[in-house]
């Protein structure tokens, strides 16, 4: 795995073309994973926070080839930060490939995490993972497949009554009732009947509406259209489409919330460069329901959804909150959470809407360099060539785990401004970052 260079990155103008939009690099907040390349968004609103759950493309894949879910999580809507891969492959036994579209939704305190997989055996079957904790390590809940036909891209909504339901399909969809337990079912496997349906279901309900939206037949690429009805269970309405086929992937996938009073359509798109239909990347738009119920159509854009509250830099703050980023990536931590890695030359992290208020003095760094690596972090306001505010040298630590915090005076960052970290030199990996206040 590696992260996307900086040239690499002028590929995205090429993108912006494409997308039919100019792209200003230092303002594109969408995709808003530049880390790898992320497919098939499940958001999920728990505990005042959004959770998305991700699928991952393999840097470099001429098919798909998929391994693991990765999780991310926000509560702005533009910093997002990473809790890398909670669960993969390894995860269920008999299953050998395709870690496709998948959704975790949590029930009586545990979180449950549908997804399909083929089986060591051949065919497709849906798992599911479970875990105490949202941020996993998930578990294979059955130690086999839900369903004895196979089936692809589950999605689960919990109704009001406390039903929960699971759709799901490929090129057919069909729908059955999970028990309390969620991980068992009563009654029939139900076909539905919704126009042009391709995959990736979305299930969800709004004012006494539920909608299921999903990727259809576009004219070339996959669209998503969406359907409603007054159950959960339909007949379906067709009400048109959402999303029109854009943006250099084949496929899409939808997924949908409701967050601190706004909505949220998340979707997938081929726009990092080297992008495409198996490299991909997760996107998001905020959108308003019409009075009659109905969605709004949506535009792929590069600047994604607006800030919903700025980001205090008085705490810490993890490395791997990323706005837009260059270069480098994440890895995990032996104790568990992730550091950015991969750092090379002109490498940069940006982080939107950070409020110094009233100003900063110093900087803490958690950094580690190994014997004869280091470099220094420049931390700049507005754009990744804007005003210094800190020059950070980063010295050998004693290896690339040996974690020491390295503090540099601040000046000139007040109020609302977004932070850059440029990165030179090699070798060195960052974990957490949090500034002081001015006297
Ligand atoms: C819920 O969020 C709060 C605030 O971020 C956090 O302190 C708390 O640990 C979270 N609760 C759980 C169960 O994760
Ligand atoms: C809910 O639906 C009703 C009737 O369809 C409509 O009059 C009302 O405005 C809707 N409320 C919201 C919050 O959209």
């Amino acid at each position: 795995m590696f992260g996307l260079t900086n040239s690499m990155l002028g590929g995205i103008a090429v993108a912006g073309v494409f997308l039919g939009g100019v792209v200003n690099v230092a303002r594109a907040d969408n995709p808003i994973i530049q880390t790898l390349y992320s497919t098939d968004p499940a958001p999920y609103v728990w505990n005042n926070t959004v959770w998305l759950f991700t699928g991952h493309d393999e840097t470099g894949a001429k098919n798909y080839d998929m391994r693991d879910w990765r999780l991310y999580s926000s509560t702005d809507m533009v910093n997002w930060r990473d809790w890398g891969a909670v669960m993969s492959l390894k995860t269920f036994s008999w299953a050998k490939a395709d870690a496709w579209a998948g959704q975790v939704i949590e029930r009586d305190g545990k979180f449950y995490f549908y997804v399909p997989v083929t089986k060591n055996s051949g065919g497709y079957a849906i798992g599911i993972g479970v875990s105490d904790k949202i941020t996993g390590p998930y578990k294979d809940a059955l130690g086999k497949h839900l369903l004895a036909n196979g089936g692809i891209d589950p999605t689960v909504w919990i109704d009001d009554d406390g039903q929960a339901y699971m759709y799901w399909g490929h090129s057919s969809a069909y729908y059955v009732k999970l028990n309390r337990d969620m991980v068992s079912y009563s009654g029939a496997i139900t076909g539905v009947s919704v126009q042009n349906f391709i995959e990736g279901p979305w299930l969800h309900s709004r004012n006494k509406t539920w909608y299921l939206t999903y990727a259809g037949s576009g004219s070339s690429n996959e669209d998503i259209k969406y359907a409603t009805s007054t159950k959960p269970t339909g007949p379906w309405t067709y009400r048109g489409q959402i999303m029109a086929p854009q943006g250099r992937s084949f496929t899409n996938h939808p997924g949908i919330i409701d967050y601190k009073g706004g909505s949220y359509f998340f979707y997938h798109n081929g726009a990092l460069p080297n992008g495409g239909t198996y490299a991909r990347s997760v996107c998001v738009e905020k959108f308003a329901y019409n009075a009659d119920g109905s969605i709004p159509k949506l535009a792929m854009t590069d600047a994604g959804a607006p800030q919903i509250e700025p980001l205090n830099p008085y705490q810490q703050v993890e490395a791997e909150t990323i706005a837009f980023s260059s270069g480098l990536t994440t890895a995990a931590k032996s104790d568990g959470g992730m550091y950015v890695t991969s750092i090379s030359n002109n490498d940069y992290i940006k982080v939107k809407g950070v409020d110094f208020g009233r100003g900063a003095a110093s900087v803490d760094l958690r950094v580690a360099a190994a014997a004869g690596a280091g470099g220094k972090i420049e931390l700049r306001l507005g754009s990744q060539t804007g005003t210094v505010i800190a020059t950070c040298a980063i010295d050998a630590t004693g290896g690339a785990q040996t974690w020491k915090t390295v503090s540099c005076p601040v000046t000139g960052a007040a109020g609302k401004q977004d932070l850059f970290f440029k990165f030179s030199g090699s070798n060195y990996n960052f974990d957490w970052w949090q500034f002081k206040q001015a006297a």
